[in-house]
């Protein structure tokens, strides 16, 4: 899908365990200025429901399983993220639903801006107002 992929990250495993780097622009397709985490979210909960005009993601289980529905004007996707080594890059113009938060899950984000209101679409309506430009 147009902006949105999966990225597989190093997988070092050993008799201690898993363990996986990701370094700036190296392994993620941006230069990384923000990082955060979504954790404790309640069952049924669905979050999400923007897109970003400039900003690229990368989004990363780091335990549990999340649900994550991506869309564009034409097309639409529902991922299932539910491994610590794989990353879902999501560009600018795809908007974004996270769902099926699974108990304990917890959800990494990398940004490649620092936080800014005004870079998001919230609204659908506006979102395929500005997008459809992009995709037609
Ligand atoms: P939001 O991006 O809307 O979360 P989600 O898409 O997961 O539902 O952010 C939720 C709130 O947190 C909102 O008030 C903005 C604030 N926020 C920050 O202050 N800094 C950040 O880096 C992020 C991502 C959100």
């Amino acid at each position: 899908m147009y902006n949105c992929s999966l990225i597989k990250f190093k997988d070092i495993t050993d008799k201690y365990g898993h363990l996986t780097p990701i370094e700036s622009k190296i392994d993620t397709p941006f230069e990384v200025k923000r990082i955060y985490y979504i954790t404790r979210v309640k069952q049924g909960i669905t979050r999400g429901f923007h897109s970003h005009r400039k900003l690229h993601q990368v989004l990363i289980c780091l335990n549990g399983s999340i649900k994550i529905r991506v869309k564009n004007p034409k097309e639409e996707e529902v991922v299932e993220l539910n491994d610590p080594s794989i990353g879902l890059y999501i560009g600018p113009y795809v908007w974004r639903e996270m769902f099926d938060f699974s108990e304990e899950s917890v959800l990494l984000v990398l940004a490649s801006e620092y936080y800014d209101e005004n870079d998001y679409i919230r609204d659908y309506d506006l979102y395929l107002k500005e997008a459809i430009k992009i995709y037609r």
